[in-house]
């Protein structure tokens, strides 16, 4: 065990089998803990997922799941909102248990608590089963941005201009963009039993690379994926052109 990188031609196939693994994950143990990204990436593998369960290869009846991320401040039924996002992709389309689901609050007022909370509520599910992860440009993972220090556990983030930029895509100014979010912690992330990362596109693959070739940092907070016992990193070749 430890890492293993498997490298599909495109998006459709790394969406594909990063559904599977999921779903394999969900059939071998039904109640499962899922740790669950957003961000364009994992768009087409929750495709996919609505796709099986339509087709009724997957029960989500007895799964939990734990988001990494929502923005700060923000409401649920703002379209922005991861909540919104994961309602839109996948929850509102799957036979998951509403109370099971879980995304750090946006409209916390004491955040400090709220994060606890959140922590408190992984670790009584039992930890996750399977954390599927995105990578930003900077090598965020969650909102865990570049630091001097891992982050433990759930904590408000300060976005950096980088993120901002990139995720003024979906918003209709740059202003709009949350300067904040609430993200899950790099021990909830490592704590996770098995992890799949997924990474598309060529802007994708310099941030592969200094993952897997330079020094596991807190200044890169994926390359901490480096130490992690069962790792599968799915690219697609555009995101692997230098592994
Ligand atoms: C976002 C999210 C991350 C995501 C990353 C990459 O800001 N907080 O969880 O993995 O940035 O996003 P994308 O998949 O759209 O490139």
């Amino acid at each position: 065990k430890g890492m293993s990188i498997l490298i599909t031609e495109g998006y459709e196939e790394m969406s594909k089998k990063a559904a599977l693994m999921v779903a394999a994950q969900v059939t071998i143990r039904p109640s499962s803990v899922l740790g669950l990204a957003t961000g364009s990436t994992p768009e087409g593998m929750y495709k996919e997922l609505v796709a099986m369960y339509k087709q009724g290869e997957i029960d989500f009846s007895d799964v939990k799941t734990f988001n990494l991320d929502e923005y700060y401040p923000i409401e649920e039924r703002n379209p922005q909102s991861y909540a919104y996002y994961m309602k839109k992709n996948l929850f509102d389309h799957i036979n998951i248990n509403p109370q099971e689901v879980h995304i750090p609050n946006g409209t916390a007022k004491d955040v400090e608590t709220s994060c606890e909370v959140y922590d408190k509520m992984i670790e009584a599910a039992g930890g996750i089963d399977l954390q599927v992860l995105g990578i930003g440009n900077n090598g965020h993972i969650g909102f865990n941005e570049p630091d001097v220090h891992f982050e433990a556990g759930t904590h408000l983030v300060e976005l950096d201009e980088e993120t901002i930029e990139a995720n003024a895509r979906f918003f209709s100014r740059i202003e709009d963009v949350p300067k904040r979010a609430i993200s899950m912690g790099i021990r909830t992330i490592m704590h996770s039993k098995k992890i799949v990362l997924l990474a598309s596109g060529a802007s994708k693959g310099k941030v592969i690379r200094e993952m897997l070739f330079g020094e596991v940092t807190p200044n890169l907070p994926a390359s901490i994926l480096l130490l992690h016992n069962d790792v599968t990193l799915i690219l697609d070749r555009e995101a692997s052109v230098y592994v």
